[in-house]
Formats: structure tokens, sequence, C-alpha cells
């Protein structure tokens, strides 16, 4: 005689993959709900969080009568808290020009606050992350200066603006990737001693037909050496139309592939005024966002999408806040080096570019 009890339990061992099945299944539906739940409220707060910071610092940046400078290079929302976005030459037009502002906040790196610090001494100049070093501003020291110039004592010292201070005052003129060439041009001698970087010494040796001494030998960008031409090739195929922007600090092969080479502001221009949709970009990545809210019609793909500098990454909206609320940190050069710097920095903006 089959008992009720006896019945229900083979009926439940009969059942009991199935059961099985349904537990797994609502378990998986249940975490699948408790993960997209708390991802929503993540995204949410960190929003809110996003928020709560834009407002906090535009009310410092008021109280504090601060301007807010950042490189084309910046994060999105680093760029769009900024007063204004350019590349080296125009930010460093703009520290030295501030007038109004007591404090000036550069959201970039080292040797960019630097000349700020060095063109516009009244103002406080405040870099919010202090290990937002530019590796190749490192790559020049003075001895390797001296020591060049001990072996070509009559040709002009020609130095890119990613330098430290203490290299500027050591040269005739500075340059940079947007005005390299003519300042090589405006020099009356045939060789030029030309640093950190060498591809934009080679750059500027095609271009002015000049004989250009590297110093060092071999400085280079990290991010800009991540591009290669294969990479190019095949966006290539994808888009055909594509026109291909670069930047002077990429390799001579990069070069060769560009339609366009220039400044990150130069990119900016050239993409806005050119009647072609689509772009291949051989600079680093932060520069997409403020190509395509410039041009929201037109399409833009980074020729490799490692190229990111960290150390221009390193400024974030919570940096930017403690550095406005506790004034941190103070770029001071030395007057003696700060004043022959600054020599070097007004000889270059002297050239028409
Ligand atoms: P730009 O002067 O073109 O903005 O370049 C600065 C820089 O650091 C490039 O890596
Ligand atoms: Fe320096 Fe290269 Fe970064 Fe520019 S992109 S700041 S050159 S490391």
């Amino acid at each position: 005689m089959n008992l009720p009890f006896v019945r229900v339990s083979e009926n439940a061992a009969e059942h009991q993959p199935i059961l099985m099945l349904l537990m797994i299944k609502l378990r998986r539906l249940w975490v699948k709900a408790y993960i997209c739940t708390v991802a929503h409220l993540s995204v949410h707060s960190q929003a809110q969080t996003m928020m709560d910071l834009i407002a906090k610092i535009q009310k410092l940046k008021k109280e504090k009568k601060a301007i807010i400078l950042a490189h084309n290079y910046q994060r999105a929302e680093i760029q769009d808290i900024a007063d204004y976005v350019g590349d080296s030459i125009e930010l460093s037009r703009k520290a030295m020009e501030e007038k109004d502002a007591e404090t000036i906040v550069f959201c970039a790196v080292d040797f960019m606050a630097q000349s700020a610090a060095i063109l516009n001494p009244q103002k406080k100049v405040l870099l919010p992350t202090l290990g937002a070093r530019c590796p190749m501003a490192q790559m020049l020291t003075t001895e390797e200066i001296k020591r060049c110039k001990a072996l070509h004592p009559n040709a002009p010292v020609v130095l890119y603006v990613n330098t430290l201070a203490e290299a500027k005052a050591e040269c005739d003129i500075c340059c940079t990737s947007a005005n390299a060439i003519e300042v090589v041009r405006s020099l009356d001698s045939n060789t030029v001693l030309f640093g950190p970087d060498r591809n934009l010494a080679e750059y500027v040796a095609e271009k002015t037909g000049k004989t250009i001494v590297a110093l060092p030998e071999y400085g280079f960008c990290p991010t800009h050496l991540l591009f290669q031409p294969e990479d190019v090739t095949v966006l290539r195929q994808e888009h055909p139309e594509a026109v291909v922007m670069v930047h002077p600090e990429c390799s001579s092969e990069m070069r060769k592939v560009a339609d366009f080479i220039g400044s990150t502001s130069k990119m900016c221009r050239f993409a806005k005024d050119a009647a072609e949709k689509e772009f291949i970009i051989g600079t680093e990545e932060g520069i997409l966002h403020r190509l395509r809210k410039e041009n929201p019609e037109k399409k833009f793909y980074l020729a490799y999408e490692g190229a990111v500098c960290p150390n221009m990454k390193l400024t974030t909206l919570d940096r930017l806040y403690a550095s406005l609320k506790e004034e941190r940190y103070l770029i001071r050069v030395p007057e003696k080096i700060a004043t022959k710097a600054r020599a070097s920095l007004e000889c270059m903006f002297q050239v028409k570019s």
C-alpha cells in the first residue's frame, strides 16, 4: 500500500530537478536584479557625487577669485568645468595675460603650471596633483644642455616647453608644437640645438632644412610612442574617407601616414574648418572629448585606444576641489631661474606663427 507521504516523497524526488532548476533560475534572476539595482544606485550616487563636487568647486572658485585652465588632454569633467581649455601655448598665454583672478588652477602637468608661475608671478598658481609630471620634461637635465652647448658653442638652443624651469633658464628661446617650425626659422643660424623631443626635432629638421642637434639624443613622449602606422592602416580600411591627424610627438612612421600634423589646438581648428566628416586621431585620447563636443556631427576615431597620458589623467574633480580648498599645490620657481626662463618664453611669444 502506498502511503500518501511516500507518494508525496516520490513525487518530490521526481520533481526535484525541476524545482532545483527553478530555484537556480530564481536565484539568478534575483542576483541580476540585485546587481542592476546596485549598479543603478552606484551610477546614480556617482553622478550625484559629481554634481555635488561641481557645485562645490564652482562656489569655491568664486570665493577664491580663481580661474581654472585645463589642457586638451584632461578628463572630460575637468575640461567641462574649466574656464579655458587649450594647448600648451594657448594656456601659457592665457596665464600670462590673466588680470582679474588671484589664483590660477592649472589642470595639466608640472611644466605647464611652472610656465604659468614664471609668466605671471603675481598670481598663485596651483597644480592639483604634484605627481602630474611629464616624463619627457624630466629627460633633459641642465648638465646635458651645458654639455651640448660646449660641443656647439655657436648654435642657439631651442627648448620645447615640455621642459623644467631650470632647463628653460639655459636656452635661448622656447617653442611649442604649435610654433616650433616658425621659432627655428626665425633664428639666424643653420645649426640649432633642440630638445627634448626627438620626433619634434626631426619634424622641424624636415620642415626647415636646418641641421638640428637633438638633446638629449633620444627624448620622447611615452604616450605618443604608442601609435603605430599599422593601426592607422586598419582604421583607414574601415573609414576610407577619414582624415588622419597626428601630433608631431609621434614617430616619423606616423607622420608619413598623416594628412595633417599639428599641436592639439591646431587639430581642433582643422577638424572644425574641414569639410570632411571623419577623422583618425594620433594624439592623447582626452582631445576626443573636445573634438566631439565642438563637432557633434563629425566622427573621431583614436588611432590607438591605449593612448592615454597617465600624468594628465591624475587630475580628478575631487583633487581639483581639494586643490582649491587647501590652496595646494602652490607652484613656485626661484626668481633667479624664473627671470631667465621668462626671457626664453617671452622670446617665443615674439615669433609670429
Ligand atoms: P600641445 O602643445 O599640442 O597641447 O602638446 C602638449 C603635450 O604635452 C603633448 O604631449
Ligand atoms: Fe608629457 Fe607625453 Fe603626457 Fe604630453 S602626453 S604631458 S609629452 S607624457
